[in-house]
């Protein structure tokens, strides 16, 4: 059988039947000429269909394991896009130390009477189970978390909620298909923001939400075309490029990960690290277990308060502050500030999330050149 890495490496490679191009074309074309009256070809308008945006749809499928994947303009596109599933007395149970942009979706369209959403720690037994009671219709799961790193049982919770015939959705960027299989372990969607590891290249902004089931793939497809989140052909076209060597980038990344963990467990500047792949984190026998490996996304808790975190994101060189991950470059954030400022300060509080939190995405670099940078940095503390 061939495996997921070849399949990848080789999709819609050699498909082009007018010139015989190895790489696949790019279709821009709006719309499509119909064969004659009343006779529509594939494809018709580009919002419903295009032949770059299916084959990177079918491409994530494939290496999630499901019937079909709905690509669209943005990862927080796929997120609404699935609570189009539900109406306004159902209720979706979801992380609350969720990406800070999902946090303000489900909280402002609660607000509007969209759904209603129960924001829990989902690896809280108790939490969990007085959740499941309020019969949810949708459970959203993101492991490892952002930025904490904390992992959740996908198993033990696809379990829970199909005793109570709840659906589940996996937040799948921090891993992408290349260290975890959501579907595998019972979820029914897996979703991607495609910017981070599929596209991999922090060049282009997308969204892609996997289904299990051939039903849910049409019912997704169907409301990506009514609503127009659907992504566009460049950035399709762009993105299985990029996802062609998934595997590879992922393997250095994590690699580096490991490493750059390592320093950071022993440096003095350093109060806590949250990484999976460290043999002493509380996620360590959770992420042998669902995972193939730990990732390439780690965050610190630095000594010395706010002005110590200040200085470090200040005087790094070679790491960008920037927001995002999952690109070839290693980039640095400031949680509090950056990516999870769209939570009010006492969600922050709930979720663990400090002023002296440092999230890393690492990247392709050498890693003695990341140890180095980040020594020099602690040194001007
Ligand atoms: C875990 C996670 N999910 C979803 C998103 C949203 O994706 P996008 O920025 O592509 O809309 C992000 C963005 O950082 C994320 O980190």
């Amino acid at each position: 059988m061939t495996h997921k890495r070849t399949k990848i490496v080789q999709a819609d490679i050699g498909t082009d039947k007018n010139y015989k191009a190895v790489s696949p074309p790019l279709y821009l074309s709006s719309t499509y000429r119909f064969e004659g009256f009343e006779k529509e070809g594939q494809y018709d308008y580009g919002r419903s269909g295009n032949p770059n945006r299916d084959a990177l749809g079918k491409a994530i499928a494939e290496l999630e394991g499901g019937a079909g994947g709905v690509v669209t303009a943005s990862g927080m596109a796929a997120i609404d896009l699935v609570t189009n599933l539900l109406s306004s007395d159902e209720l979706i149970v979801a992380p609350h130390d969720c990406y800070g942009g999902t946090h303000r979706l489900l909280t402002h369209r609660q607000n509007q009477g969209r759904f209603r959403t129960l924001f829990i720690d989902q690896a809280d037994p108790k939490a969990l189970a007085s959740a499941l009671e309020q019969k949810p219709s949708l459970i959203l799961i993101e492991t490892p978390s952002n930025p904490l790193m904390r992992l959740v049982d996908i198993a033990e919770i696809c379990k829970a909620a199909k005793n109570i015939g709840a659906l589940v959705a996996v937040d799948n960027t921090f891993l992408s298909p290349a260290r975890q299989l959501p579907l595998s372990l019972g979820a029914d969607f897996a979703i991607h923001s495609t910017t981070k590891y599929l596209n991999g290249h922090s060049d282009v902004v997308g969204g892609c939400i996997v289904a299990k089931t051939p039903e849910h793939f049409e019912q997704l497809g169907w409301w990506a075309n009514c609503t127009g989140v659907t992504g566009a052909p460049f950035d399709a076209f762009m993105t299985l490029r990029g996802m062609r060597t998934l595997h590879a980038r992922m393997d250095i990344a994590e690699s580096n990960a490991l490493a750059l963990a390592k320093f950071l467990k022993k440096h003095k500047a350093v109060d806590h690290v949250y990484y999976p792949g460290l043999r002493s984190d509380a996620g360590y026998k959770l992420m042998k277990k669902q995972q193939s490996g730990p990732g390439a996304m780690l965050s610190f808790d630095i000594k010395g308060g706010r002005e110590a975190a200040k200085t470090v994101l200040e005087s790094v060189s070679l790491f960008q502050l920037a927001e995002s991950l999952g690109g070839v470059e290693s980039l640095i954030c400031h949680p509090a500030t950056m990516t999870h400022r769209a939570m009010d300060a006492d969600a922050r509080a709930i979720a663990g999330i400090k002023e002296t939190l440092i999230r890393i995405s690492v990247g392709l670099e050498d890693k003695t050149d990341l140890i180095s940078d980040l020594k020099d940095a602690f040194a001007k503390i």
